[in-house]
């Protein structure tokens, strides 16, 4: 029996911006993430996948706000905890976020080995600092890193050991889940690489349990991750295995997504998602009916009428009107 290691119903969350208006970044998010399994989120540039990333961790921060719904997270639902239960209790040791571009924003005055001390300091005060050091070198040692990068400034490291290092910084409490954002961009092939063997090296060695992984390379999230979700517009339209995500996608969103890196016969072609014409819904005030209508070649009356719901196939679930085999029908017939 699987057992889901962090559950997410209905999450909404929203800025407020200096104008009062709000931008329904995640607008009623359900998923749920087995023990073991690492999930990739896929989607373009504004879709609110960082925002998810954030609004999992439980902390809301103006602009930020939570609009309702529930984190379960170890069997709790973490929104109904304090900020202070929340900071020890839930940050670091169930759930580590790894922000976008997390590495460029490392004090440059501080030794690494500082921001261990202070997560240690808040976490387990009883360590010495010889108790701390020995730790952490230890802890780099297992994961290929070498403990001399302890002692360095943050800007003393290349990009690529620069982001291993903020990795290893972020599981040092083993959390149950890490949830990477664009972990890998912005560096070159052979630093991907070392990042993508890092992250499959600490579940290897049960350091975290669950991943969930941010990216635009969708052929990345072939290779690391068993499920991908897809959000648009602040909803995820669809989910399913890797493989079937990207060889057999149901929503003419994914669809489309997919499209820029496959090549029939060939397997894949490019890493980076080519621009699909038109743009996004303004998350200020989204259309009624489905959110991709307006960019869908598909689109049929219906699908502008009410609320998309969510359906399941097998495992699957996608948020469209039309029945999967119809739309194979269709992409076949386009010669998509
Ligand atoms: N501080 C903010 N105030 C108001 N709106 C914001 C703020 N931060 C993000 N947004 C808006 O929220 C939406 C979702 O942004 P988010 O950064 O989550 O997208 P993303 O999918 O992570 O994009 P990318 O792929 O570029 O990282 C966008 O419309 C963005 O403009
Ligand atoms: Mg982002």
């Amino acid at each position: 029996m699987s057992t889901h290691i962090l559950e997410v119903n209905e999450l909404k969350t929203y800025y407020r911006t200096r104008l009062k208006e709000h931008v329904y970044a995640v607008d009623g998010v359900t998923f749920a993430l087995e023990e073991g399994k690492t999930l990739g989120i896929a989607g373009e540039s504004g879709c609110g996948k960082s925002t998810l990333a954030l609004s999992l961790m439980g902390f809301y921060f103006p602009p930020l706000h939570f609009g309702g719904g529930s984190i379960i997270v170890g069997g709790r639902d973490i929104m109904k905890l304090g900020k202070e239960q929340l900071r020890s209790q839930v940050s670091g040791r169930e759930i580590s976020y790894i922000p976008q571009a997390a590495m460029n924003a490392l004090n440059p005055t501080l030794r690494i080995i500082r921001f261990i001390e202070d997560i240690m300091k808040e976490h387990r005060p009883e360590l010495t600092k010889k108790q701390v050091w020995d730790m952490a070198a230890e802890r780099f040692e297992t994961l290929n890193l070498s403990p001399r990068v302890l002692n360095a400034y943050p800007n003393e490291l290349s990009g690529g050991m620069k982001q291993r290092t903020v990795i290893a910084i972020s599981t040092i409490l083993n959390p149950k889940v890490l949830i990477a954002d664009e972990p890998t961009s912005a560096l070159d092939v052979t630093s991907q690489k070392a990042v993508i063997k890092l992250l499959k090296s600490l579940l290897d060695k049960g350091f975290i349990r669950s991943l969930v992984f941010i990216t635009h390379e969708l052929p990345l999230l072939y290779h690391v991750t068993d499920d991908i979700m897809v959000m648009y517009a602040g909803e995820i339209v669809e989910r399913g295995t890797a493989e079937q995500m990207i060889f057999d996608p149901i929503h003419p969103y994914t669809k489309k997504l997919m499209g820029s890196i496959i090549v029939p016969e060939e397997g894949m072609k490019g890493h980076k998602l080519a621009a699909i014409p038109g743009t996004p819904p303004n998350l200020k005030n989204v259309p009624e009916g489905c959110r991709f209508a307006d960019r869908c070649k598909y689109a049929q009356e219906a699908c502008r009428q009410g609320k998309i719901a969510n359906k399941t196939l097998g495992d699957r679930t996608y948020r469209c009107i039309v029945e999967p085999e119809t739309l194979r029908e269709w992409y076949a017939n386009e010669g998509e």
